[in-house]
């Protein structure tokens, strides 16, 4: 038997239409995007990518009405963050971002660091939550051009207050990006009512899809400013040698990951279907009964917050004088998949104090049973007293 309790690096199983959906396009369909002609296979292609981009213009409630044209296709967040940061920030800029930050956020500022663009850190509380009057008063001195910051943390789940965030942020007239690898699929997020200059989105973690695909969601003022990272074919304006400025096309060079979007597009059907409020809710129930079990545990650390209100079901624990690596390697063997070490975010784990040792990170889904959430607990013991 094997448990996976590894959702917020991917979410695992996949529903089994996002197969299907791959498997259809590979075999049956599989024509190129837009370098074709007006075959069915062609429109065929077109179709289901429209579709795509435009399921998920609606399920953000992107901007001008969810207009398809704002969806970018990207290989997963961490392009989709380079995309934004490295388009839009200059030398001399300043950009706004939090001490919770994955690398995929912090690496491109890093590097753009080096470039001349100034870069400061809003601070957090040591349950992970972003210090709100930290970040109204670093917007109010500063004039920054730009503020990034991810929903939810993929440590300790910690959500942030995106909302008061956003408020901030438009108040001071600096553009926002978030980071959603954590919350979509999980979390309502309304890319218009909030203003988010950009939405990231990876689609293999609560958007249910395979690995490979990601995206943004802009708004379209703010697309305007973003220099293309990479430039190319498009399959369109085939009589220009330089980049179109039309969307999705200027973001969009290259052949797309086709079967990728088949099968994100199958994932955001189920997720429709099922609902994303009917998901959270199964989250939480997971989580609260592996949270309880926790508590009844002797000699384990958790980091971040302690109860369930504000969180999402990613826990990071450490078990009193083990190592977190062992522990984790320990539960593998009976089974249990987990995450140890410092999960790509070492600003993080300082914020948590849980730097340099990172910890074990159990992060159930929307498919795990209580049976299972038992039967760790009780391997946990076992691993946690031996
Ligand atoms: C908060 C956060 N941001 C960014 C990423 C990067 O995601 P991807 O590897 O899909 O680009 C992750 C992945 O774990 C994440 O949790």
């Amino acid at each position: 038997m094997s448990v996976y309790l590894n959702n917020a690096a991917t979410t695992w199983p996949k529903p089994e239409c996002v197969a299907e959906a791959m498997a259809v396009f590979l075999s049956r369909g599989g024509a190129n995007l837009a370098r074709g002609s007006s075959s069915e296979r062609d429109m065929g292609t077109l179709n289901s990518v429209l579709d795509c981009r435009m399921r998920l213009a609606s399920f953000f409630n992107g901007h001008e009405g969810g207009d398809p044209r704002y969806v970018t296709f990207c290989s997963n967040i961490t392009e989709a963050l380079n995309i934004v940061l490295r388009g839009f920030l200059k030398p001399g800029m300043k950009v706004l971002t939090t001490s919770m930050e994955h690398n995929a956020v912090m690496r491109p500022l890093r590097r753009l660091e080096k470039d001349g663009v100034e870069v400061t850190l809003a601070g957090s509380h040591r349950d992970g939550r972003m210090d709100v009057e930290d970040l109204k008063d670093k917007l109010s001195k500063g004039s920054f051009d730009l503020m990034v910051m991810s929903h939810a943390s993929n440590v300790c789940g910690t959500i942030q207050p995106l909302e008061e965030a956003a408020a901030l942020c438009r108040e001071a007239g600096v553009p926002l990006v978030l980071d959603t690898a954590q919350t979509a699929g999980v979390l309502t997020i309304d890319v218009s009512s909030l203003e988010i200059a950009a939405l990231c989105f990876t689609g293999h973690k609560g958007l249910m899809g395979p690995q490979g695909i990601g995206g943004i969601v802009w708004k379209p003022d703010f697309a305007l400013k973003v220099e293309p990272l990479v430039t190319g074919g498009t399959g369109s304006y085939s009589h220009l040698e330089t980049q179109p400025e039309d969307l999705p096309d200027k973001f969009e060079s290259g052949t797309p990951n086709l079967p990728g979007i088949a099968g994100l597009n199958a994932a955001l059907g189920w997720l429709e279907t099922t609902g994303v409020k009917t998901i959270a809710a199964k989250e939480e129930e997971t989580g609260a009964c592996l949270l309880d079990g926790l508590k009844k545990l002797d000699g384990i650390l958790l980091g971040g917050k302690q109860d369930m209100a504000g969180r999402l079901p990613v826990f990071s624990i450490n078990v009193k004088n083990r190592d977190n690596g062992v522990l984790a390697d320990r539960l593998s063997r009976a089974g249990f998949e987990t995450r140890p070490g410092l999960h790509c975010a070492p600003s993080a784990h300082r914020t948590l104090g849980s730097f340099p040792e990172g910890s074990m990170r159990v992060s159930p889904g929307y498919f795990n049973t209580k049976a299972e959430i038992d039967a760790f607990l009780e391997a946990l013991a076992d691993a946690a007293g031996e």
